[in-house]
């Protein structure tokens, strides 16, 4: 069994990567191979709509053919049993980044043609781990394509297997918010949040690291 974790937000070691770390752990608590992945590392774009997926007679028919630093990424998600994708909010939606990878990743699997299932690989199971300043109280409203299931929805169409939408609200964005020009967030209150809560939300990604292996 194996899970792979995609971090799509430019810092390793903030909410969405130490959320990521906790699920590769919980998986590996499991006897699971995990891999945790930041897309920071690498240099891609995202789909150039070239079509050759979707060339029957094509070399690369249900495979994006773009040879740049995903190209590898792509290939441990295609083999992995379980995939986890983590982002945090930018503008109430995914990071530039974890789009782009989604682009890639996705449209190499989809056919226009309902004779035919889409052409990914069955998942054992799926989860997107969003992570946002905005409190839970505004989520309905604010992050509403991401409430919907927007992403869920293309994932599970796509893999054929059921993904969980972990959110983590009300994050901590920068070690000290006195350094910089903003004043609009409370600083005791992330801070304590952010001993209080977030430890919980460590916890919660553990255990669906374990769970989603199992
Ligand atoms: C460019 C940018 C845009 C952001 N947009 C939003 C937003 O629309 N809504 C929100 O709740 N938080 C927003 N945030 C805050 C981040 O989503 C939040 O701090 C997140 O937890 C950061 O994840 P990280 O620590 O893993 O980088 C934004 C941050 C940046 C840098």
């Amino acid at each position: 069994m194996k899970l792979l974790a995609v971090n799509g937000s430019p810092r390793k070691s903030m909410n969405t990567g130490a959320l990521l770390e906790k699920v590769v752990e919980g998986a590996i608590s499991k006897g699971a191979e995990a891999e945790l992945v930041h897309l920071r590392d690498f240099q891609y774009r995202g789909c150039m709509s070239c079509f050759h997926c979707k060339d029957p007679q094509g070399s690369s028919y249900g495979r994006c053919i773009l040879k740049d630093d995903l190209r590898p990424i792509l290939d441990l998600a295609h083999e992995a049993d379980v995939l986890v994708l983590g982002t945090p909010f930018y503008f109430s939606i995914e990071t530039a980044m974890m789009r782009a990878f989604m682009e890639r990743l996705w449209f190499q699997y989809l056919l226009y043609t309902t004779k035919k299932p889409p052409l990914a690989p069955r998942k054992k199971a799926l989860a997107l781990v969003y992570t946002m300043n905005i409190k839970e109280e505004g989520m309905p409203a604010y992050g509403k394509d991401v409430v919907s299931g927007r992403a869920k929805g293309v994932m599970e169409r796509l893999f054929a297997a059921p993904c969980e939408l972990f959110l983590c609200t009300d994050t901590k964005q920068v070690p000290d918010y006195a350094k910089y020009e903003m004043d609009m967030w409370d600083a005791s209150a992330k801070e304590k949040r952010h001993q209080e809560v977030f430890p919980k939300d460590l916890a919660r990604a553990f255990d669906m690291g374990a769970r989603l292996v199992s």
